[in-house]
């Protein structure tokens, strides 16, 4: 840990010990996402412990009106997690000292020198792999009680859920790795090289198979029938005892059938190249219930983002808290719906073609009145996820609140592009008088509706021109 690392977080602890000494109440803001709702869970859980007196609620972004609410808001301290970079100012003139960011998303230099920002770029970690605001607010409840380090669990969820696994076979790199291995060390994680399929533990090979979105293979992804149908000629035994047998099972060359099997079926000429996404590092938390979606962290970190996006983030929160009754079974409900939607809006954007406008380097995907604003980053990360979109970048927008556009932007498998996602997303929207920002290669912007014309123009000529060094134009 780095030695401004450090000092932020003996910032972030005397902060909070002075809150709990002075009986301030502190208010946890967080984003939507699984990100969001696993770093506010653990921040909340880490003040519970300390005995402070908290409140945890969610947004789905951060604005000026949000930084205004805390003025008239009865807390004392404001706590923001994975949100509010690009509000430093209004945070500072509004709340004078009293609160701190933790975050993981690009920020100006500027920003960087606040010292109540606690962001991971700050201090030399790559926000986009290596650690994300769940990992900085695990760190953050670490500082505060070393018997925080059971967080560790739902840390792993985060950096899942926000697509950290980017190391060789899906590994974790960074603090995302040390992290895990803290996880391991206490036995409440599992890591093994295995097939990535939903339901590796739970579901019957055909139905894991057309759960798994990741590589999205159009036929097979969500389609149960033609995935038993190809699987029954493959010649891999499906049952076994009367009782069918679940991914876990499979023997190696099993496995490696079932990839054939699949990579045969798909038409797309980069299937093959794809499929590498099929085998990684699997996480498996043994002290879930054997038959527990929750047992599976991809899955969890799927529920998760689910919970929020269809704002039933309280759902997600208890869960990340420990609540295991009857939220279980509403989260797993949540789960099943969200799939429902996913499916529905694929289907749709698949068969109207007329909302696609497509170059050898960019997809511009028009799912207005189809996506709704809090689904356009599931939506754009399974097109990125696509073998016939692989070297892509994907550009999705739908409409928001408000009279605005909301777009979800990401590089797809194999893109080579030096663009900066987030640094493209943040220029273009200033220069439109939107926000905009997120990561290298997934990032977000917002509009108003008058200005899109002159944005997707903008965006069609510096999507290609730029390089994350050089000029807009
Ligand atoms: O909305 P979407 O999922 O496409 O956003 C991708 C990433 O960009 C997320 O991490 C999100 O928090 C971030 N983002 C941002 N500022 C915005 C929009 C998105 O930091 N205005």
């Amino acid at each position: 840990m780095t030695k401004g690392f450090e000092e932020s977080l003996s910032l972030f602890k005397d902060k909070i010990s002075d809150c709990i000494k002075s009986q301030k109440s502190i208010s946890i803001t967080t984003h939507i996402d699984c990100d969001g709702l696993t770093s506010g869970s653990i921040i909340a859980k880490a003040l519970i412990r300390e005995g402070a007196n908290c409140t945890l609620r969610t947004s789905k972004e951060f604005s000026k009106d949000i930084v205004e609410s805390f003025k008239t808001d009865s807390r004392d301290f404001h706590i923001v997690t994975d949100l509010g970079g690009g509000f430093v100012k209004d945070l500072n003139q509004t709340l004078g000292d009293d609160w701190i960011v933790l975050d993981h998303h690009q920020i100006s230099e500027e920003e960087k020198d606040n010292q109540n920002v606690i962001n991971a770029w700050k201090y030399g970690m790559d926000g986009g792999s290596e650690i994300c605001a769940g990992g900085m607010a695990y760190l953050a409840a670490m500082s505060l009680d070393e018997k925080n380090s059971d967080l560790s669990e739902i840390a792993v969820v985060s950096a899942l859920g926000d697509r950290q696994d980017q190391g060789d076979r899906k590994s974790f790199t960074g603090k995302n790795f040390e992290i895990a291995n803290t996880a391991k060390e206490l036995g409440l994680v599992e890591m093994d090289l295995d097939l990535l399929l939903v339901g590796r533990e739970t579901r019957p090979l055909a139905e894991a198979i057309a759960f798994t979105s990741q590589p999205f293979i159009e036929g097979l992804t969500w389609n149960k029938e033609t995935c038993l149908s190809i699987l029954k000629s493959s010649g891999i035994k499906l049952k076994e005892e009367g009782r069918w047998r679940v991914p876990a099972e499979l023997n190696e060359e099993e496995k490696k059938l079932v990839i054939k099997t699949i990579t045969d079926f798909s038409p797309d000429k980069n299937t093959t190249e794809v499929m590498s996404e099929l085998i990684g590092y699997t996480y498996t938390f043994p002290k879930e219930d054997k038959r527990s979606f929750l047992r599976d962290g991809r899955e969890y970190s799927t529920m998760l983002n689910s919970c929020g996006r269809i704002n039933r983030s309280g759902v997600g929160m208890a869960i990340c808290m420990g609540d295991r009754n009857q939220v279980l079974s509403e989260g797993e409900g949540i789960l099943t719906d969200y799939r429902k939607k996913i499916k529905e809006y694929m289907n749709i954007l698949s068969n109207e073609r007329w909302r696609l406008s497509e170059n050898e380097n960019y997809i511009m995907v028009n799912g207005e009145d189809i996506v709704p604003e809090t689904m356009t980053g599931t939506i754009s990360s399974l097109i990125a996820g696509s073998p016939k979109n692989i070297g892509k970048i994907i550009i999705l927008r739908t409409r928001g609140e408000a009279n605005t556009i909301k777009f979800s932007s990401r590089k797809s498998f194999g893109c080579k592009s030096e663009i900066n996602l987030s640094e493209l997303m943040r220029t273009a929207a200033e220069k439109f008088d939107g926000i905009g920002g997120g990561h290298n290669a997934a990032a977000g912007a917002k509009i108003t509706k008058d200005k899109l014309d002159e944005f997707l123009k903008y965006l069609e000529l510096n999507v290609v021109n730029v390089s994350s060094s050089s000029d807009h134009q």
